[in-house]
């Protein structure tokens, strides 16, 4: 990555500045059709009743995956103080001076730390946010000089929080397992090792939210992402049938995207959902994304029955697809291409 200006720092500098190198095209604005009516059809998912082996929300989390590729949960097992706790020393982080956080700051030629990824050249669009992006397992890819030690028990948060989304990432493979008709540790195995990844994005206001995005549109390259949002500043849209469809927050819910990895061993069955960030101009909004991924040797090949199903994603191993999904996402294009069989 290049190095570009700090969005927070812009914003305390000068709140009504909205930089050129920050403004959309026309044609990638957000809309001002409100969609909120939208987003309560947007599945919820009972994980407690998942966990029982429920068939009726196996079922649903089945619908899911097909129909949205999203969905939020509730009872999902991390623990209400957890959570809160995250919120509340990630938010201190970012409330401290610049040069304190610029301490962990991102080098050009690393993908974690204090900064913004994905940054090529002077004249990409650039996003309306700063995020901290974390190794966190296995704990030989963490790299300390990365993990802010400002303020106290960031750190300590990090590591539960992250554990405790682990736990539950892992139990909910397991449905996923069942879903496509396989054992249920099936889907984990598959992984050979469950990597982990942690990204607190900031999104501070800004002046003229209707020309900017938080995020551009993409998808995760991910197996699932758990996202967890602020308990009510909205932002998050993901793409439904043509529609940017606005992601309600509901205290203590966790968000999970299905990504990339799923799609592919679904052969398609599971879409990898685009989506975006948006900002508003009164209040910033940090959200804390928590990616799974198989190691970098897995092969990853559509598991399907060749009697009944014809396969549509080439074989490919899962390092060489993320670091061409990093490439297509450097490029600024929306949306990773799985390669499919011709
Ligand atoms: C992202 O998925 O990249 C950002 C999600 C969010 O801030 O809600
Ligand atoms: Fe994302």
């Amino acid at each position: 990555s290049i190095p570009v200006p700090n969005v927070q720092e812009l914003v305390r500098e000068d709140p009504s500045q909205v930089p050129q190198r920050y403004v959309r095209d026309m044609e990638d604005r957000p809309k001002d059709t409100d969609m909120s009516h939208l987003s309560s059809l947007i599945p919820l998912i009972d994980f407690s009743l998942l966990l029982l082996g429920n068939k009726e929300e196996l079922n649903k989390l089945d619908l899911a995956c097909q129909d949205w590729g999203f969905f939020q949960v509730v009872n999902h097992g991390v623990a209400k103080e957890v959570l809160q706790k995250m919120k509340d020393v990630a938010a201190e982080f970012f409330e401290l001076p610049l040069e304190e956080k610029n301490k962990n700051a991102m080098p050009s030629d690393d993908i974690q730390g204090y900064g913004h990824i994905y940054v090529i050249s002077e004249e990409q669009i650039l996003d309306w946010s700063d995020a901290l992006m974390l190794a966190v397992h296995p704990s030989h890819y963490r790299k300390l000089k990365f993990w802010p030690k400002s303020p106290t028990g960031l750190q300590e948060i990090i590591e539960e929080y992250s554990n405790a989304i682990r736990k539950f990432g892992t139990e909910l493979l397991e449905s996923f397992s069942l879903i496509m008709g396989m054992e249920k540790e099936a889907l984990l195995g598959l992984h050979k090792q469950l990597i982990q990844a942690y990204r607190v994005n900031y999104y501070p206001p800004c002046s003229k939210p209707d020309q900017v995005l938080g995020v551009s549109p993409h998808s995760d390259s991910s197996t699932i992402t758990i996202l967890m949002q602020d308990d009510d500043v909205c932002g998050l849209q993901i793409k439904h049938d043509d529609d940017w469809v606005p992601v309600n927050t509901i205290p203590d819910a966790l968000v999970v995207k299905v990504g990339d990895v799923i799609e592919m061993w679904s052969n398609g069955k599971y879409k990898s959902i685009e989506h975006r960030a948006v900002v508003n101009d009164e209040r910033a909004r940090i959200s804390y994304a928590s990616f799974l991924y198989p190691h970098d040797e897995v092969e990853i090949e559509p598991l399907i029955d060749p009697k009944t199903e014809q396969l549509i994603y080439k074989k490919v191993k899962y390092g060489d697809y993320l670091r061409n999904s990093m490439k297509t996402k450097m490029e600024g294009k929306a949306h990773t291409h799985v390669a499919k069989v011709e």
